[in-house]
């Protein structure tokens, strides 16, 4: 790797860390919250427009429109969809919480249903077995590194006159045979919390319009129509958040090429393992935005990694259609064994930007170590 090191004492390697990136961005940011005081526009002001406006210059888009955080993103896209009560909308098992959870929340019933083998996205074929006659939308969700498989989905939705949208929460900067995340299909989300391949200070999401009707739609939802909407939420994206944003998009592909590389690293030092069942692989279009890798006896790796001072994560410890609180809400009864499988050995190894060569090193170290001893 090419990036810089540092000399460090005991190694702590943090799960997530954007300080040295916030160093980068600083000026800037405070430049234009500056800015956007001076204007007075606290409430969808002139960096959420800006900011705005350079998504969908990259997206080559209708439109986009900054929300509060991903999750709130998604409620708008299932509203504008008309999607809600007596709906059924087909989800992957595996995910994360708010895909499903943004389903419920507008009323419509989730159907939860498995992944594919390979990667981790929605099984077509599962899919395809789950549509009855209340079935509403697909949301596609991509996941970790890359898209689901929008081609087939969308075929299968044409077929049955679905609709199908997109959870593209972690996609920002994917795309796959000549479809960019966000806008593959009727509506697109992407979220901007911290620790994402673009990430805000805290909670940011935004919604992505495909065309013109969609946007003043998406404005209704969010009072930007001038109406009166008493009583409704309000999804709006504050300054601060978007000024970050707006900072950290230029950076984007220098991201996700230093993302791409700390992927290699950790495949050169991880592939020879015994004890590692399966490492993630990068396809053209893809971006490491988390590293999930499989592990035999993974809660006692995931120890001994802390015991060393490397925080990791489970993404995800179940699939969604064993989580109790979705029992009554979701339709959890199709059988979802890849997904089941693949909760009992996922583990997320720290992949961020900032990630030195040397705390890479030492994760792998462990790594080594824990099968070494085994
Ligand atoms: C697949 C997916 N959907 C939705 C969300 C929700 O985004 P947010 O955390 O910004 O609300 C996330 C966040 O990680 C996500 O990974």
């Amino acid at each position: 790797m090419t990036t810089p090191s540092r000399a460090t004492g005991r190694q702590r390697v943090p799960f997530f860390r954007n300080s040295a990136t916030w160093q980068r961005v600083r000026d800037a940011v405070e430049a234009d919250i500056a800015r956007s005081i001076d204007k007075g526009t606290a409430v969808d002001g002139i960096l959420v427009r800006e900011t705005e406006e350079e998504l969908t210059r990259r997206l080559g888009c209708a439109g986009v429109r900054m929300t509060a955080s991903g999750s709130d993103a998604l409620l708008v896209l299932l509203k504008q969809q008309g999607i809600g009560p007596g709906d059924e909308v087909i989800v992957p098992a595996y995910t994360f919480f708010a895909s499903v959870a943004a389903i419920a929340h507008v009323g419509a019933r989730p159907v939860i249903v498995d992944i594919l083998p390979d990667r981790y996205t929605v099984c077509p074929g599962a899919v395809r077995d789950a549509i009855t006659e209340r079935t509403r939308a697909v949301l596609a969700v991509h996941l970790f590194t890359t898209m689901a498989d929008m081609e087939r989905l969308a075929a299968l939705c044409a077929e049955h006159d679905l609709l199908l949208v997109e959870d593209s929460a972690q996609g920002i900067g994917m795309s796959r045979a000549g479809s960019i995340a966000g806008t593959a299909a009727r509506g697109g989300v992407f979220s901007f919390f911290p620790a994402k391949t673009v990430g805000a200070l805290g909670d940011a999401g935004a919604v992505i319009a495909t065309d013109e009707r969609q946007l003043a739609e998406f404005d209704a939802i969010l009072g930007r129509d001038g109406a009166g909407r008493d009583g409704e939420p309000t999804y709006g994206c504050d300054e601060i958040q978007a000024a970050v944003v707006r900072a950290c998009l230029p950076l984007l592909d220098e991201f996700t090429a230093r993302r791409r590389e700390l992927f290699a690293y950790y495949d050169a030092r991880l592939r020879p393992v015994g004890g590692v069942r399966r490492l993630p692989v990068l396809a053209p279009g893809d971006v490491g935005y988390v590293y999930v890798a499989e592990f035999d006896r993974r809660d006692e790796l995931q120890a001994h990694l802390r015991a060393h001072g490397v925080t990791t994560e489970i993404f995800y410890p179940m699939p969604l259609s064993r989580q109790d609180c979705l029992a009554d809400v979701a339709d959890c009864t199709r059988p979802v064994p890849v997904a089941e499988a693949a909760s009992t050995r996922v583990l997320a190894l720290p992949l961020y930007s900032d990630l030195l060569e040397e705390e890479a090193a030492h994760v792998c170290d462990i790594v080594h170590d824990f099968y070494r001893q085994a």
